[in-house]
């Protein structure tokens, strides 16, 4: 499956594999990128990736979903070289990382990617300042250099107050936000996060998730966000790509996997989700109506179900408008007919 990356492109995956094991290399070589699962185990091989073709645009959140034991934290891995990529090519910020020197690798990763995962990985003995601003000290940043910028992250994240306390003196959520901060400290240009959530409970986790699209509003962070629950690929991704034993099986805007699922695997996942929490206004609506009322117009970005009410409740035609508040199209209450029946 192709991803055509761009110039805004800031990580590119190009027929990227990673296979355990001895002999990999040879395996695929010889094997081919058909070959079954079960033609690498007679070698004594796991496919962890399979053949990725993916890539991450500037500013956008792209979303890696798939049950467990699909492959993802290996192709995040593989990403951010914490495992060295068998086969294929990772571009990653405009540099062949796979040609590059330990060195500059360190160098790389320590200044302008990071990482959340899922379990934390606080460092028990130091306080949530000494957490947040450890990665600048890793840095050699100066002390009273490093506490300014720890104690901004501190505050984004809404922890105000407890820079004294220890990780086992937080809740999960609390912990979480702590990870996010150190992560963002030295101000990464792409955010990697494999399953930040996914430990939490329900209620805190959905409100991780706003906390998260509040912080990326205001940091515009180019992102790769893991997660095994589909939903949560749904409210967060500006594309998902799905897993399925090592390969990505489908990649895109959220409405095009709800709307086309490329195959039953992906049809399970789409199906328990409304339609109306993904569609945008702009998919539905018609053309420009001169006589459209426009005192309360709908704006064109949203999704479907935040406006049905007040479609439901209109007789007429209302205005739909772009962010710029630019009238770009119409809607009637029979425009939502196909999507919320
Ligand atoms: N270090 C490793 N050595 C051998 N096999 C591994 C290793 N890490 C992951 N795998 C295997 O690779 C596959 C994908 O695992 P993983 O990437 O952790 O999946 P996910 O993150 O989607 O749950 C699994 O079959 C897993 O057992
Ligand atoms: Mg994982």
């Amino acid at each position: 499956m192709s991803s055509s990356a761009t110039p805004e492109t800031v990580l590119n995956c190009i027929d990227l594999w990673k296979v355990f094991g001895e002999g990999g290399a040879k395996a695929i070589a010889e094997l081919g990128p058909d070959a079954p699962e079960g033609a690498f185990k007679e070698r004594g091989l796991i496919v962890g990736a399979r053949n990725v073709n993916v890539h991450v645009n500037r500013g956008e959140i792209f979303v890696v979903m798939g049950l467990s034991g699909s492959g993802k934290s290996t192709l995040v891995r593989c990403m951010t070289r914490l495992h060295e990529p068998t086969a294929g090519q990772l571009i990653v910020l405009g540099q062949d990382v796979t040609n590059l020197s330990r060195k500059e690798l360190v160098d790389i990763r320590r200044n302008r990617l990071s990482m959340v995962f899922q379990d934390f990985a606080l460092l028990p003995h130091l306080t949530v300042m000494g957490n947040v601003a450890f990665p600048l000290k890793v840095q050699g940043v100066d002390r009273k250099t490093r506490e300014v910028k720890a104690k901004e992250m501190i505050d984004l994240v809404g922890l105000t107050g407890r820079e004294n306390y220890f990780p086992d003196e937080l809740s999960g959520g609390q912990q979480q936000r702590v990870g996010i901060a150190r992560s963002l400290t030295t101000q990464p240009e792409v955010w990697f996060l494999d399953e930040p959530f996914s430990a939490l409970d329900p209620l805190i986790r959905h409100d991780m998730q706003l906390e998260f699209l509040r912080i990326q509003k205001m940091l515009n962070k180019s992102i790769v966000f893991i997660t095994h629950d589909f939903e949560e690929a749904v409210r967060l991704a500006d594309r998902i790509a799905i897993m399925k034993n090592g390969s990505v099986i489908q990649q895109g805007p959220p409405e095009e996997l709800v709307l086309n699922p490329a195959d039953d695997y992906v049809k399970e996942f789409t199906k328990s989700i409304p339609k109306q929490k993904v569609l945008r206004v702009s998919a539905i609506m018609g053309p420009v109506d001169k006589g459209a009322l426009s005192d309360v117009p709908i704006k064109a970005s949203e999704t479907v179900d935040t406006v049905v009410a007040q479609v439901l409740m209109s007789d007429g035609v209302l205005a739909v408008t772009d962010d710029d508040n630019t009238v770009v199209g119409s809607i009637h209450r029979r425009d939502l007919v196909p999507v919320i029946t």
